[in-house]
C-alpha cells in the first residue's frame, strides 16, 4: 500500500495516533510497515466495529430448537451402504473432487512456535500434520489414479513459512502442479472505543478472517472457477488440526451426493452435554451450529424417553461443500456473518489496551443458507482427533493416545494382536490389504 493511500485511510477513520506513529519511522520501518498492513481489510473492521458497537450483544434467541435428522451408518443396510460408496468413489475416480484444508489459524492455544500443521504430531515417525494430510491425499490419487486438487488455505502471515515447509519436504510426494495455496483476508484487532493497535514497531495487531474466511477466499482467489475447469464439483473440507479425519471420504460424499446436499457435515456424540462444541440443531426451522452457551441448560440436558441425550451432536469441522453454492455465496457480497470476539490484550502491546475485539466468519454459518443439507454421524475414535491444546484435554498427548488407539483398531479389525503397551504407526500409503502382516506385533513398529 502507498504511504498517502495509507495516510487518508487512517484520517478517515481518526486514527490519529497510527499516523503519528507512522511519522516516527525510518524509511525501511516505514516500508515494512505498510507492506505488513498492505493486506488488511480496515473497512471491514470499521464498519463491523460501528455494527457491533450499536447492537445488543446478547446471544440470538430462537423460538424453537429441535433435533436434526442425522444419518447413522449403523441402521444404514449393507446393500445401500455399497450403493452409496460406490457413487463416491466413483466420483473421486472421475476427478470431481478437490480437498481444502485450513491452516490459517493462529494456533495460540497450542503455542507451538511455527504454524500448527507443522507440528511433528505422529507417535512413531513424527510426521507433521501437512505430511499425514499430503499423505492421504496422495494415497487416494494412487488408489483412484486422478489428479485431486489440494487447496491449503494460509493467512498472510504464516503463507511463507508454510510454502517453505512444503518446498523443503519435495511436496510429501504429492505433484506441485495439484497443490495450491491460497491466503484469507487479516483483519486489524480494534478496542472497544475504536482504536486500532500497535503490535510492534512495524506492524498493527491482526487476526485471520476466522475458517468461514475460506469460503470468500478460495472464490476471491479464483481457484472455484480453476478447479471447475478442471471438472470439480465438490471440495472437501477440513480443519489441519486433525491427524485422523478421513480426507475425501468416499462414503460421505456419497452420502452427500445421495441426498442432493449442498453443504454437508460429520458429527459425533459429545462426550459430555456441556462439551464447548458446536452443536448441530434445527433452530427455528433451519439447520445450524450453535455455540453451548446459546442452547439453553434445559435442551442441553433434555433426554429422550430411554434416557439418551437429545440435543448429542457436535460438529467437527468436516464438509463436503458444492463449487456452485461457494460460487452463490459469494455472488452479492460474501454471505456469512462476522462474529465478534471479546479478547483480553495480549502481552507485549501497550499496556493502556486492556481489551481487543477480534472480528471472524465460521465455516457452519454456511449451514442455514445451504438449502439442502446431509449430517452424517462418525465415530470421534475414529475420526476426530483434534490437537488444539498445549496440555490436559486435546494436548499433543492425548492426540498421539487417540492416533494409537486408532491404528490399533485398524490391526485388530484385520485380526493383529498388538501386545499391550506397543505402538504402533500406519502411514496413509500403506495398502494394508496387499501387505503379509503377522498375526501378532510384539514390538514398536511403523508400517508403511
Ligand atoms: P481453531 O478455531 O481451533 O483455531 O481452528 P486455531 O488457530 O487452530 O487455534 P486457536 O483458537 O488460536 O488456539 C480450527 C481450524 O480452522 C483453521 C485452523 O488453522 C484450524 O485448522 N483456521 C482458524 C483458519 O484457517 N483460519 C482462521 O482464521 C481460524
Amino acid at each position: 500500500m502507498q504511504k498517502n493511500e495509507f495516510i487518508s485511510l487512517m484520517e478517515r477513520y481518526k486514527q490519529v495516533h497510527i499516523i503519528e506513529h507512522l511519522r516516527t519511522l525510518s524509511s525501511e520501518d516505514e516500508r515494512d510497515f505498510l507492506n505488513n498492513v498492505s493486506d488488511m481489510n480496515f473497512e471491514l473492521t470499521f464498519s463491523l466495529h460501528e455494527r457491533f458497537s450499536s447492537e445488543n450483544q446478547r446471544p440470538i434467541k430462537y423460538e424453537k430448537i429441535e433435533p436434526p435428522e442425522v444419518i447413522d451408518l449403523e441402521t444404514a443396510d449393507r446393500e445401500q451402504k455399497d450403493t452409496i460408496l460406490n457413487t463416491g468413489e466413483k466420483t473421486i475416480a472421475e476427478g470431481k473432487t478437490a480437498v481444502t484444508i485450513v491452516a490459517g489459524g493462529q494456533g495460540t492455544r497450542l503455542g507451538y512456535p511455527h504454524p500448527k500443521g507443522m507440528y511433528p504430531v505422529s507417535p512413531i515417525k513424527g510426521k507433521s500434520l501437512f505430511q499425514i494430510n499430503s499423505e492421504k491425499i496422495l494415497a487416494l490419487s494412487l488408489r483412484y489414479n486422478v489428479k485431486i486438487p489440494f487447496l491449503v488455505m494460509v493467512n498472510p502471515e504464516n503463507r511463507k513459512e508454510i510454502e517453505g515447509f512444503f518446498r523443503k519436504n519435495r511436496f510429501f510426494g504429492l505433484e506441485k502442479e495439484n497443490l495450491f495455496f491460497f491466503t484469507q483476508e487479516m483483519l486489524p484487532s480494534i478496542t472497544p472505543d475504536r482504536k486500532l493497535v500497535l503490535k510492534d514497531r512495524t506492524s498493527l495487531l491482526s487476526n485471520p478472517d476466522g475458517h468461514g474466511g475460506s469460503l470468500k477466499a478460495l472464490w476471491q482467489s479464483g481457484l472455484i472457477k480453476k478447479i471447475e475447469d478442471l471438472g470439480v464439483t465438490k471440495v472437501f473440507y477440513c480443519h489441519i488440526d486433525n491427524p485422523i479425519v478421513k480426507v475425501d471420504d468416499p462414503l460421505f460424499l456419497g452420502w452427500h451426493i445421495r441426498e442432493k446436499a449442498n453443504f454437508s457435515l460429520k458429527v459425533v456424540r459429545k462426550r459430555y452435554s456441556g462439551e464447548k462444541v458446536g452443536n448441530f440443531v434445527l433452530a427455528d426451522g433451519k439447520p445450524r451450529i450453535i455455540e453451548y452457551i446459546e442452547l439453553p441448560d434445559e435442551l442441553r440436558d433434555r433426554k429422550d424417553s430411554r434416557g439418551k441425550p437429545v440435543f448429542w451432536a457436535g460438529s467437527i469441522g468436516i464438509h463436503f461443500i458444492n463449487t456452485a453454492f461457494i460460487k452463490k455465496i459469494n455472488s452479492n457480497g460474501f454471505a456469512l456473518p462476522y462474529h465478534r470476539q471479546v479478547k483480553k490484550a495480549p502481552e507485549g502491546i501497550s499496556p493502556e489496551v486492556k481489551e481487543i475485539w477480534k472480528f471472524e466468519t465460521f465455516i457452519f454459518d454456511a449451514l442455514p443458507l445451504a438449502g439442502k443439507v446431509c449430517c452424517l454421524e462418525t465415530l470421534r475414535e475414529e475420526e476426530f482427533a483434534p490437537l488444539k491444546n498445549s496440555e490436559g484435554e486435546d494436548s499433543p498427548r492425548e492426540v498421539q493416545k487417540a492416533m494409537l488407539n486408532f491404528y490399533r483398531k485398524q490391526m485388530s479389525d484385520r485380526g493383529i494382536d498388538v501386545a499391550e503397551g506397543v505402538k504402533v504407526e500406519i502411514s496413509p500409503l500403506a495398502n494394508l490389504e496387499k501387505m503379509n502382516l503377522p498375526s501378532i506385533i510384539t514390538e514398536d513398529t511403523y508400517i508403511e
